[in-house]
């Protein structure tokens, strides 16, 4: 039986009287894509939240990387200890150039390595997400939105994390671009790493998934293999049943 790389146990974040996430637990073995679906303001981006403590933690429960909980660290030494993670809004420095959009996160993570191998590690980053090599020096807000995104894992992978969060990087991309979205995701889970993904492109998430969680006001109304997951009438009811953006 092999041990869960990530462990969540009873997390919860209120905000006042909005129970935005309400006793979530689930576990991520290691090198599994673990799916999180949900309708909007279903609680996905606060559980990332909580998870990383960006901005803040939950307001109860715990969360375990290796079995050892996380809950005493700052948000950088969550980071440091493995756990990265992208946003849901865009976050690149658009005055800076790919690649040193990179390098600010590898600075981050190896703050006394030569310059040279930190934007050797930078370089590795963005090629495990396929980056192309001739666009590294043009400045982040010039690019197109797919390379944005790709910019945004490459910085996130250049912490070296064991597990990947990833919150709807296909939003807003095209079918082919969803696609190639999809082999990056792969390709870093094919690399080691482990990767909780949140998404609103069903197909994407039911093509990539090990296991599914579906939240609904902050609960959990499904848990388990996709296939069955979507099956559920609950599911059905309350998500995927209903248009979303
Ligand atoms: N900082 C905050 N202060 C108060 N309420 C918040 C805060 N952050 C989130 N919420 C609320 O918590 C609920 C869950 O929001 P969250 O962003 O986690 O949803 P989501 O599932 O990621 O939605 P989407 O699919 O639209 O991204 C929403 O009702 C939201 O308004
Ligand atoms: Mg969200």
């Amino acid at each position: 039986m092999v041990d869960p790389i990530l462990s969540v146990r009873g997390v919860a974040k209120h905000f006042g009287g909005l129970k935005a996430v309400n006793d979530v637990s689930f576990d991520v073995l290691p090198q599994q894509i673990f799916g999180i679906a949900g309708p909007n303001g279903s609680g996905k981006s606060t559980l990332f939240n909580v998870m990383t403590k960006v901005p803040f933690g939950p307001t109860k429960g715990e969360v375990r990387l290796n079995g050892k909980s996380i809950m005493g660290l700052s948000a950088h030494r969550i980071a440091l200890a493995g756990i990265a993670r992208t946003f849901q809004r865009e976050n690149v420095f658009a005055s800076l150039s790919a690649i040193d959009n990179v390098v600010v996160a590898v600075e981050s993570h190896l703050p006394n390595a030569p310059f040279a191998e930190q934007i050797e590690r930078a370089e590795e980053a963005l090629n495990l997400v396929g980056f192309p090599a001739n666009m590294h020096n043009s400045p982040a807000g010039s690019l197109p939105i797919f390379y944005r995104k790709q910019l945004m894992i490459a910085s996130a992978l250049a912490l070296q994390p064991k597990v990947l969060l990833l919150d709807e990087p296909a939003s807003s991309l095209t079918g082919p671009e969803i696609e190639r979205m999809k082999q990056i995701i792969l390709r870093v889970r094919d690399n080691g790493m482990t990767v909780v993904l949140i998404e609103h492109v069903l197909g994407l998430l039911m093509e990539v998934s090990d296991q599914l969680l579906v939240l609904d006001q902050g609960v959990m109304i499904g848990k388990g293999d996709p296939i069955t997951v979507t099956r559920d009438p609950i599911v059905i009811e309350a998500y995927l049943g209903v248009a979303h953006e």
